[in-house]
């Protein structure tokens, strides 16, 4: 009996030890099956709905309403840089492709969880112009350390004369 009790309890730890190393992976199906498959289905992500290429970083919404839509993967973010207007409330809408990422605005105490299958959604205003690195804030595998993406803060009329593709990359202008 005392054997067996033995056994039990070092297959536990055994079983304690790969998930506390192996989270990030059991994080997506349990992540999803907590959203109940609501949310965006995070394997078909750039094919339809909301985060197709073409409807990330910052657009225009009615009445002058800005939302920022990201998607973060192992090991970027996409975009990897976005341009938003100095002194506008921004609404980001996050989701991930894989892993549970956190992006956090460095200098800020702004942070969004990016989690497979739910969106999170979040509104910050960045009152000056200025340029702030996202690293990821949470441990989400091997590249974990070199996934940062970048956010440019600029003033409200020259936010306002960029194209959309211009608003999706922070390339000198
Ligand atoms: Cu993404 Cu850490």
């Amino acid at each position: 009996m005392k054997k067996k009790i033995g056994f039990i309890a070092a297959m536990t730890l055994v079983a304690l030890a790969l998930l506390s190393t192996r989270f990030y992976m059991v994080d997506v199906p349990i992540w999803h099956f907590l959203g109940g498959g609501k949310g965006p289905d995070p394997a078909t992500l750039h094919l339809r709905g909301e985060f197709v290429e073409s409807n990330l970083g910052a657009a225009e919404g009615p009445a002058g309403s800005l939302t920022v839509r990201m998607i973060a993967q192992q090991f970027v973010f996409v975009p990897q840089c976005i341009v938003v207007p100095a002194g506008v409330p921004i609404r980001f809408r996050i989701t991930s492709a894989d892993a549970v990422h956190k992006l956090s605005f460095l200098g800020t105490n702004y942070g969004l969880k990016a989690v497979p299958g739910v969106v999170t959604e979040a509104t910050f205003t960045f009152a000056k112009p200025g340029e702030f690195k996202i690293p990821c804030q949470e441990f989400c595998g091997a590249g974990h350390y070199a996934m940062r993406g970048q956010l440019e803060v600029v003033p409200r009329d020259q936010f306002a004369s960029l194209l959309p593709g211009e608003r999706r990359n922070c390339e000198p202008r």
